[in-house]
């Protein structure tokens, strides 16, 4: 048998909070052979969340955490830590978490969880971004792909497509044409990963052993 054989396929868990559309991106660009890995669960932070079907019709389990059960942050990153951990992942993809995430968590999967954040970090951290780029009129927004540290959208970035912003754009126009720039992106990053193409260390983003610039490699659709 060739060593190659012998090696584990990447194994993924993802978390979502709502449609899943990103968490969709991944599921096609596993199928069509794009990317090799397989996703061993999704869990989302509530029972609402469209994504579970889109992971229900894809074969893939599905656990729903619901921090509202739980006394605190700290006692619902704990049982999401278990849950993840039972499945032994290489990579943790947040894809539309909604929860901020304890110091405890972020260090546990220090340099094997992924984020995607929907503007040119670290521009417009937070929510609200793309009714924030407008009324910052800013010709450029768009989105990033990074690596999670316990600082909220601040972890070193790998991917970031660029997107005009039009004069007539409304925030719900400008999201649509960045949320499809983000299905390009998200599963590029991803592979890169799998691939052990991408790896971070000491808080430098490195791609085939060389450091990314800060703002990662740009995305030009
Ligand atoms: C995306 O805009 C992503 O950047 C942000 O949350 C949204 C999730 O969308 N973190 P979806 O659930 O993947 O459709």
């Amino acid at each position: 048998m060739h060593e190659e054989s012998l090696q584990q396929i990447p194994r993924i868990v993802v978390l979502i909070s709502g449609s899943g559309s990103n968490l969709q991106a991944l599921i096609d660009a596993i199928a069509a052979g794009t990317i090799i890995a397989t996703i061993e669960l999704v869990i989302s932070n509530t029972a609402e969340a469209k994504g579970l079907a889109r992971a229900n019709k894809a074969g893939i389990a599905t656990q729903v955490i619901n921090h509202l059960e739980f006394s605190s942050r700290d006692a619902f990153d704990r049982e999401l830590i278990h849950a993840i951990d039972d499945k032994q992942p290489e990579l943790v993809v947040l894809a539309g978490f909604m929860r901020i995430l304890t110091t405890n968590f972020t260090q546990h999967y220090h340099a094997r969880m992924l984020n995607i954040h929907p503007s040119l970090l670290p521009q417009f951290k937070g929510i609200n971004t793309h009714e924030r780029a407008i009324e910052a009129e800013v010709e450029q927004h768009g989105a990033s792909v990074h690596f999670v540290t316990d600082e909220l959208d601040g972890g070193p970035i790998v991917l970031q497509a660029i997107v005009p912003v039009l004069d007539l754009d409304s925030p719900t126009v400008l999201a649509t044409r960045v949320l499809a720039q983000e299905h390009v992106i998200y599963p590029i990053a991803i592979k890169w990963f799998c691939e052990g193409r991408l790896t971070l260390a000491k808080n430098t983003v490195l791609m085939d052993g060389h450091p990314l610039p800060a703002q990662g490699m740009p995305y030009l659709a």
